[in-house]
């Protein structure tokens, strides 16, 4: 039930400062002048960004793209970031994050999910969340970002790689960018093809833009490239000459294009992102090491193969974290003493009083953290 209209709601954000001055000074509680505002709106709140869905569409057949419209308190975003999105099932608060495909005035922006098999989220946000529900969300994050390259852009991405990648082409052609552009999109196989329709259209649309896509499961078409990553496939489809190259997907195409990269010896900086947690660096044999959760006041037997994060869930303790990739920060907690190991890069880090994220970081010997 809703006592004031949407838009309403929207504009009432710059009304509330009074409340929020009684809030910071003690005088009144954030959660019950939220109560009372959700009585009004289901999206108005004192401080929080609550988002209205207004459309869902299919882009892939296990990616759905949602079109929403934030309250008064959403800072912002640019193309190419990230945010968490939180909602409660069974009592659980649960939060995931997904990538920006578009970012729009007026608080209204577009996000992609991707069906994930066995998730506790996507299942539901793909089958059961409806045009006109309310959802949280986070605080916009992640560091890609068009660059400044009238000689040309390389776009790579795998899987659902494509959707930071896409918000940002997205902006990039409807502000002219006029260098040449190539995506290169690796997808098993025609049914994960995202976007595609518009990917086409655009490129019908925009002579400086080239999509090529790459099947790696078999089926691949007339002009698809077959198979994965490869130097070959590069050279088939752009001059590499002066291309600023951004890349995105999971961690191992992320690695292998990082190592193309690096071998090519290309100009300008290579921005990459990975979009699942991060394979354990080579060399560390498994042990058994201590592990002390200062705050919680536990220790337990830990292993130095997985994740803080992950150990410390399954003690059943709720860490805050959003994309558990290294990314978002927010995990971020204290090292107090002991070792810890960079998940991604194997460095170790052991200095009391660091700050670490627990989301890539795993024992390396005994360690005590402030949680
Ligand atoms: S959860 Fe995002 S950096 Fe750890």
């Amino acid at each position: 039930m809703t006592l004031i209209p949407f838009a309403w709601a929207r504009r009432c954000a710059g009304l509330l400062r009074p409340l929020r001055c009684l809030v910071n000074h003690g005088w009144l509680r954030e959660s019950d002048v939220d109560a009372v505002l959700a009585l009004l709106h289901p999206t108005l709140r004192l401080n929080r960004v609550f988002a209205r869905v207004t459309q869902r569409q299919w882009v892939a057949d296990d990616m759905l793209e949602l079109t929403l419209r934030t309250n008064g308190n959403w800072p912002g975003a640019q193309p190419g970031q990230h945010v968490q999105l939180f909602l409660e099932r069974a009592g659980v608060r649960l939060s995931r994050s997904y990538s920006l495909t578009a970012v729009r005035p007026h608080g209204e922006l577009q996000l992609a999910i991707k069906h994930q098999v066995g998730g506790r989220v996507s299942p539901y946000l793909l089958q059961r969340l409806a045009v006109g529900d309310v959802l949280e969300l986070g605080q916009a994050y992640g560091d890609l970002s068009w660059p400044d390259a009238p000689q040309g852009v390389l776009l790579l991405a795998a899987g659902s790689g494509i959707t930071p990648l896409l918000g940002m082409l997205r902006s990039a052609l409807a502000q002219g960018f006029s260098g040449p552009i190539t995506l290169l999109h690796y997808v098993r196989d025609h049914g994960q093809q995202a976007f595609v329709g518009e990917l086409q259209a655009l490129q019908m649309q925009y002579s400086n833009l080239q999509v090529r896509w790459s099947l790696t499961a078999a089926g691949a078409g007339a002009g698809e490239l077959a198979g994965r990553f490869s130097v070959e496939h590069l050279a088939a489809v752009t001059a590499l000459a002066q291309r600023r190259v951004l890349a995105c997907g999971p961690a191992g195409f992320v690695g292998q294009v990082r190592q193309w990269w690096q071998a090519a010896e290309l100009p300008g900086a290579l921005q990459v992102e990975a979009f699942t947690p991060p394979v354990l660096s080579a060399g560390f044999s498994s042990r058994q090491v201590n592990l002390s959760f200062a705050r919680s006041h536990q220790q337990v037997f830990a292993d130095n193969q997985r994740s803080l994060l992950e150990q410390a869930e399954e003690q059943g303790l709720k860490p805050a974290h959003g994309c558990r990739q290294g990314i978002c920060a927010s995990c971020t907690c204290t090292l107090l003493s002991g070792t810890v190991r960079d998940l991604r890069s194997g460095a170790l880090f052991s200095e009391p009083g660091q700050a670490i994220r627990l989301c890539i970081s795993a024992p390396h010997g005994d360690v005590e953290i402030d949680l």
